[in-house]
């Protein structure tokens, strides 16, 4: 379970990790006539995602007409999709460095690792993936309860090597990086997070905190729940990407199996798949995967999970098609409709629909292979057969197989083989 910052920032606060002065949350501007604030204040949107300084989510007010113009303003504000329905008011702190400070779980290894940068900030994402070196990661043996000061002062010399002419803070970053570890392990959290730890002149402030907490272990911090006043579990919001953001506005389950800015393999095929409810969802990810591993030489990638049952309208089918063909990873397209809820009729004019209309407007079509079965499968037959027979060109690379007589396995190995062929690539 994630928790807000505001709430973060109080669990590090009882932890003795310096915090910036908290003014408090509001939900109205109504609110802010009864703070006392000193300024500059800071405005920060309380949304359980990151990158919110970079979404104009994080702003700065010099006075109280200010800080009621800027509170408006985020309050209409969406970042990554979620409402901002609160905003923390706190000091803003006079920044001469920034770090980042992070104390989490490897799942593969489930030990305790703590990360360390010198380049703290709202690009700690990018740095890892530019400069991956200036990321210090540091496994912690036995997962210890407490983070064995020795440790603790090899990981900061480490970070001070970026940073010579903060020599003198070491004490307070190995007390702070000591103080972060206990939160994470007396609070059953999965991650603990400082990004940016603000350097003053006098010390450090967490600037930002993240905290997400083992649901699993909750039943155990109960008066963490208690003095936070969460009284409900929170449903984990993971942050969605564009095609999941896309998916969601037009109403169907859909995530990304990539992440959004992985470089493409030119050798390999990227199958999306637009399978009937999620079960089959799940299925066609593993048989597509396995199918690549047995035959393929493990070149092919499936791309997306995606639920199309439950009785989608005939623009609902229409868009699962847009969006895998918009997408430029994708090479094929793997659909599977068994037709119990939803009707094959429905669903065949749909995916007739998407690539009519992508054919007349000169975007990228991408090959389709499936089958179908179920319900309305008569009418769906007919409708098909007639889009072949009136647009050739349209449907040359759609293949459905019609009925019952083909199992998928074989419909998903013939797709990939023909899509092989198609690039010239051996099998
Ligand atoms: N109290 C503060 N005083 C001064 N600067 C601040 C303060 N809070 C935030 N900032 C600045 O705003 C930037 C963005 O804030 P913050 O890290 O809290 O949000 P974010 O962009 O959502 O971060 P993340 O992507 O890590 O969730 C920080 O990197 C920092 O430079
Ligand atoms: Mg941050």
């Amino acid at each position: 379970m994630k928790l807000y910052e505001h709430e973060a920032k109080k669990v590090f606060d009882t932890m003795k990790i310096p915090i910036p002065k908290q003014y408090g949350v509001i939900h109205s501007i109504e609110e802010l006539d009864a703070m006392k604030l000193q300024y500059p204040v800071m405005l920060k949107s309380m949304v359980l995602v990151g990158g919110r300084g970079k979404a104009g989510g994080i702003k700065k007010a010099n006075n109280m007409e200010e800080t009621k113009k800027i509170a408006s303003e985020l309050f209409k504000l969406k970042i990554k999709g979620l409402a901002v329905e609160c905003i923390l008011l706190e000091e803003v702190v006079d920044e001469m460095g920034a770090c980042y400070f992070g104390v989490t779980m490897d799942p593969a290894t489930y030990h305790n690792v703590v990360i360390v940068s010198a380049s703290g900030g709202v690009d700690i994402e990018q740095v890892a993936r530019e400069k991956p070196k200036t990321i210090i990661k540091r496994e912690i043996p036995d997962n210890s309860r407490e983070l064995p000061e020795k440790i603790a002062e090899d990981i900061v010399c480490s970070l001070l090597k970026d940073l010579p002419q903060m020599n003198y803070l070491k004490d307070i970053l190995v007390d702070t990086i000591v103080k972060l570890y206990a939160t994470y392990q007396r609070f059953d959290a999965k991650l603990c997070e400082i990004n940016p730890l603000i350097i003053t002149s006098k010390g450090v402030v967490a600037a930002d905190a993240k905290m997400v907490l083992d649901d699993n272990a909750l039943f155990r911090q109960v008066e963490l729940l208690e003095m936070l006043g969460i009284k409900e579990k929170r449903h984990d919001v993971a942050e969605r990407t564009k095609n999941e953001l896309r998916a969601q506005t037009a109403g169907f389950p859909y995530i990304d199996l990539l992440p959004e800015n992985h470089a493409k393999d030119p050798h390999k095929l990227y199958v999306g798949l637009i399978p009937g409810g999620a079960g089959y969802g799940i299925f066609s990810i593993d048989e597509v995967a396995t199918i690549g591993k047995r035959f393929f030489n493990d070149r092919v990638v499936p791309v997306n999970f995606m639920d199309s049952g439950g009785g989608p309208t005939q623009n609902k089918v229409a868009e699962m098609f847009h969006l895998l063909m918009d997408n430029s990873d994708v090479d094929l397209i793997v659909t599977s409709r068994f037709g119990g809820i939803s009707s094959c009729d429905i669903f065949i004019r749909g995916m007739v629909q998407a690539v009519k209309e992508r054919y007349e407007n000169g975007k990228k079509m991408i090959p389709v292979f499936g089958r179908m079965v179920g319900t309305d499968l008569p009418s769906a037959r007919t409708f098909l057969e007639k889009a072949k027979a009136e647009n050739p060109d349209v449907m040359k690379n759609v293949t459905i197989f019609v009925g019952n007589q083909r199992i998928m396995a074989d419909v998903i190995r013939e797709g990939i083989k023909k899509a092989f062929e198609s690039k010239g690539w051996k099998i």
